[in-house]
């Protein structure tokens, strides 16, 4: 697939992900959950489990950073929150959808950049640039660099999402830097990791969600469609089914092969929390 269009599925499902998660659960934010020991991995706790990851981050921020600039801010629910607490936050998000919430959200009191990380134009410098869940989208190549200039100097970088520990199977998750390339890339940036948590077990359990609510729900309800369309147009049936065979057929190996559970996660990614200084 064309990155454009790569993108734009992307985008598409966050939105459809905001919508589900707001409309239906009551969840605001596009990041997975911290699943402390004793809460069941079930979707209905999921919003606390958002609610543990966000708790987590706060009281990571270090104490003297007053200005953040929140990289790939979703619907902007964490920045709010930010603001709240009296920290200054610019936000960057590339999608229309989620921009025009945020600017609802943040008012005119801070900057919404509405590009891509990697497009950012300022002369603003913060105390701290954060990627929450946003790092994996953003060219390694140019992240680090673009974060350099944007940081003042003894500022911070707050990295929290996952990366590739190994090469996932072909119907695994996909997603995610390199950890080694990562490594390697930081080692040559003007910042040192001063902070490393591995979350990995903590947000497995989001894995195991998805996988459920695909096997329970999503392809039932394909299924009840399926035979709808059979008993009322089984010829328009038969010809959708023929012009996207390969997608159905790719659709069906990814989610129906079991290579997308908690355990794999665990396998093949490390979910990594990184507090980084500007040398
Ligand atoms: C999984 S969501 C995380 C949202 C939010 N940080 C949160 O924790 O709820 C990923 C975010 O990254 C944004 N994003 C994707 N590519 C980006 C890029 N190149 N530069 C900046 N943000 C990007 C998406 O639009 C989305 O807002």
């Amino acid at each position: 697939m064309k990155e454009s269009k790569k993108t734009v599925s992307r985008e598409i499902g966050l939105e459809i992900g905001h919508l589900v998660g707001k409309g239906l659960f009551k969840l605001d934010h596009l990041h997975y959950g911290l699943w402390k020991k004793g809460l069941e991995p079930e979707i209905l706790n999921l919003h606390i489990a958002q609610e543990e990851y966000c708790k987590f981050i706060l009281s990571h921020i270090p104490a003297d950073v007053k200005s953040i600039l929140d990289v790939g801010c979703g619907a902007g629910a964490f920045s709010k929150r930010l603001v709240d607490l009296g920290y200054k936050v610019d936000c960057v998000c590339p999608t229309e959808y989620q921009n025009k919430i945020v600017e609802e959200r943040l008012g005119k009191a801070s900057e919404v950049f509405k590009c891509k990380f990697e497009e950012v134009k300022t002369d603003k410098k913060y105390d701290m640039v954060m990627f929450c869940e946003s790092f994996q989208y953003i060219d390694l190549d140019c992240v680090l660099d673009v974060a350099g200039t944007l940081v003042k100097a003894g500022g911070y970088m707050l990295i929290c999402d996952f990366f590739k520990k190994c090469a996932a199977d072909a119907y695994g998750l996909k997603g995610g830097h390199k950890l080694e390339k990562f490594m390697e890339v930081m080692d040559a940036s003007a910042f040192r990791i001063i902070e490393d948590i591995d979350l990995t077990a903590e947000t497995a359990p989001n894995m195991d969600i998805v996988d459920r609510a695909t096997k329970e729900v999503m392809i039932p309800i394909f299924s009840a469609g399926d035979r709808f369309l059979q008993s009322r147009h089984p010829i328009l049936l038969k010809l959708i089914k023929w012009k996207y065979r390969k997608k159905l057929q790719k659709a069906q190996d990814k989610y129906l092969k079991g290579k997308r559970t908690g355990k794999d996660f665990m396998e093949t990614k490390s979910y990594r929390f990184f507090l980084c200084r500007k040398k």
